[in-house]
């Protein structure tokens, strides 16, 4: 019986959702260019494609926007089960709590492709409130649901409570549209195996922010903004990698599962991202140290194959748009619950049990000992 470890190279699903062009560095959506969805469209036409299969027309993205404004606030009880947690709490495991505690209380017998796809717009339309909410209620200020005409505006008005920039908007919509999906990861694989049971789907969402959570997944996001607030100034780079290299630990945001020949692809939209940022906010100080990261690191690690990924300008970007450091991790959930939601569904039109097998390397045949003789 073959066996991969991680899983790496194994195909588990059809799907017509990404595609990664490893030879070309692209990401298609649905067969659209990642760059120029990234340019051209928004995050809420970008998710009604991922979902939906298509573009939508003019009255098709109105139309969702209005479910998506409709939904913002949760059912009434997830707010009182944010209130009564302790302040300590880290977002993304608040985050969690939230999209489960949603499920108490529906009916969830209609588990048919349609009735979970309208579950996961539901769910995606809730979750700035619930991130955001958890934030005021954590530094002791009131919960609020401010008018927004976009999903990025209202996330970031919901969590300053203060007016938002056009650009920080438009900032905050373009890392929602590029983290929107990205293939089967960790996460995706996650919310499929589990909706793979029939289970519905807000189990697959709360499995999959489970998994975004780890540091080698999405909790990159939060190590690699740690990394640049410790290292403080472009000059410290060079001295911060080599003790950590030595240290054997991992750089944040560099390497990846499928870009062992070259950066990321959504790097290019990134960085050019956290640059606008960096002068529109006369402060490059971030975007500088992430700079001379990426070239110091590629150029001691290219030959293993590290390249920088989506996280290391990522924390640049959030750190621009004022974002609490821990809030960067379901910032991403914000978004790629565009993905978990358009894979359980796609796989869930064809479902069939994931159940892979194990190569059992332990004994056989071990007699069995009383407790009082071992
Ligand atoms: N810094 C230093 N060395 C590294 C790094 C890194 N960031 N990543 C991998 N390596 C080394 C690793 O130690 C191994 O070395 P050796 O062959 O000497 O033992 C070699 O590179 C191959 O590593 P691997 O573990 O086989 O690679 P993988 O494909 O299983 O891991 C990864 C991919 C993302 C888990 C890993 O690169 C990593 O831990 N990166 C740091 C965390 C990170 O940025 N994660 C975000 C990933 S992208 C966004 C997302 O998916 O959410």
């Amino acid at each position: 019986m073959a066996y991969f470890p991680g899983l790496e190279g194994v195909v588990v699903k059809e799907t017509e959702i990404c595609h990664i062009d490893l030879e070309n560095s692209k990401i298609y959506y649905r067969g659209y260019d990642l760059e120029e969805l990234a340019e051209r469209s928004t995050f809420e036409e970008t998710a009604y494609l991922l979902l939906y299969g298509k573009l939508p027309t003019r009255g098709g993205l109105e139309q969702f926007k209005a479910v998506l404004r409709g939904n913002r606030a949760p059912p009434q009880h997830v707010t009182a089960v944010l209130q009564h947690l302790p302040k300590s709490a880290e977002p993304i495991d608040v985050l969690r709590t939230g999209v489960s505690a949603m499920a108490h209380g529906e009916d969830l017998r209609d588990r048919s492709p349609e009735a979970e796809l309208a579950r996961g717009v539901r769910i995606m339309a809730a979750m700035p409130y619930i991130v955001a909410a958890w934030h005021r209620i954590r530094t002791g200020q009131q919960p609020l649901s401010p008018d927004a005409d976009s999903h990025a505006e209202y996330f970031l008005k919901a969590l300053r409570g203060s007016d938002v920039s056009p650009l920080e908007a438009r900032a905050m919509d373009v890392m929602l549209i590029i983290y929107a999906e990205h293939s089967m990861n960790n996460s995706a694989f996650t919310a499929v195996t589990v909706a793979s049971t029939l289970s519905d789907m807000y189990a697959a969402v709360t499995a999959a922010i489970a998994s975004l959570k780890g540091p080698l997944h999405g909790g990159a996001n939060v190590d690699a903004a740690l990394m640049i607030e410790e290292i403080g100034d472009e000059g410290n780079v060079e001295k911060w990698v080599d003790a950590a290299l030595a240290a054997g630990r991992r750089i944040p945001g560099f390497g990846h599962r499928l870009y062992k020949r070259g950066p990321d692809p959504r790097l290019r939209v990134l960085r050019r991202l956290a640059k606008e940022l960096a002068y529109a906010k006369g402060d490059t100080k971030y975007y500088a140290i992430a700079q001379r990261l990426e070239e110091y690191v590629t150029a001691k690690l290219a030959a293993k194959g590290i390249y920088p990924n989506t996280d290391l300008y990522a924390a640049v970007i959030f750190k621009y748009l004022g974002l609490p450091v821990d809030i960067n991790l379901p910032t991403f959930a914000i978004s790629r619950v565009a993905g978990w939601v358009a894979h359980v569904v796609e796989y869930r039109r064809k479902n069939r049990l994931i159940r892979p097998t194990e190569k059992y390397t332990g004994p056989i045949g071990l007699k069995y000992v009383p407790i009082e003789e071992r």
